[in-house]
């Protein structure tokens, strides 16, 4: 084994560390959206693990945006992303600091910028989760990693709009990953479709976020309601009741 790859610190594995601990069993689901009605009607289903806003997002939704972040950690028991918009690294700290004062479900959000690492060393060295977001290549990744972000957020569908195949992307940072025993999950982000959840699922992704409409996609296919119409229609030549025998 080379002296690099001995280095302290990284450990040579088939697997990452994120993978053997229990919790990650299984991919997890993070709606892309600061829409609180949306956020309340997915969380009935609970299989939404966490949530990923932006300022975009933040932007589209009426009220203050602070309490509507502090109102999404009440809803969903998980990580919580809230973005710094500060482009200085002096800027992001404090804004992260504040972001993470809210509620102990953010997560500070920080672009991969020159600056964005430097504020995510100091606030990971202070404890608090960082999100690496606008990720679009592997050394990106790596370096996001090396600062201490808790998680990476390779965008997909903004590489796939210009003819870049951000599944790639993905599978890319897996690959790196799996080697070193970085605690720093991939969270594909920007996924616009079931497909796009599909791969991301199939290359072992930690997470995925998606918009609502991705989501609800997710659930639904043509032969499940075809099939519980044609259950149901047979059912009711029957006249049969299950709830009067559960009484019993
Ligand atoms: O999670 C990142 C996401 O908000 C970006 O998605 O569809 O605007 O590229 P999109």
């Amino acid at each position: 084994m080379s002296a690099r790859l001995a280095a302290p610190g990284y450990h040579l594995k088939g697997v990452r560390r994120g993978r053997a601990s229990p919790e990650a069993g299984i991919m997890k689901i993070f709606l892309d959206t600061a829409s609180l009605a949306e956020i309340r009607e997915a969380a009935t289903l609970g299989v939404v693990d966490g949530i990923t806003t932006n300022p975009s997002l933040l932007a589209k939704e009426k009220g203050d945006p602070e309490e509507i972040l502090v109102e999404i950690c009440k809803t969903i028991d998980g990580p919580i992303s809230g973005e710094v918009v500060a482009t200085d690294a002096e800027g992001m700290v404090r804004e992260g600091r504040h972001l993470a004062s809210l509620h102990k479900n953010i997560v500070v959000k920080c672009p991969c910028t020159t600056e964005g690492l430097k504020a995510t060393k100091v606030l990971t060295a202070e404890g608090k989760r960082v999100n690496m977001t606008l990720i679009f290549s592997a050394p990106q990744a790596l370096l996001a990693a090396k600062a201490g972000a808790r998680f990476v957020s390779p965008f997909v569908g903004r590489l796939d709009d210009i003819a870049t195949p951000g599944m790639e992307l993905v599978s890319d940072i897996i690959q790196i990953f799996d080697h070193y025993d970085f605690d720093c999950e991939v969270l594909a982000a920007s996924l616009r479709g079931p497909m796009h959840v599909l791969e991301a699922a199939r290359m072992g992704a930690d997470i995925g976020t998606m918009p609502t409409s991705v989501f609800q996609a997710l659930v639904k296919h043509p032969l499940t309601d075809i099939g519980l119409k044609k259950f149901l229609d047979d059912w009711e030549k029957t006249k049969a009741t299950l709830v009067a025998k559960a009484a019993r």
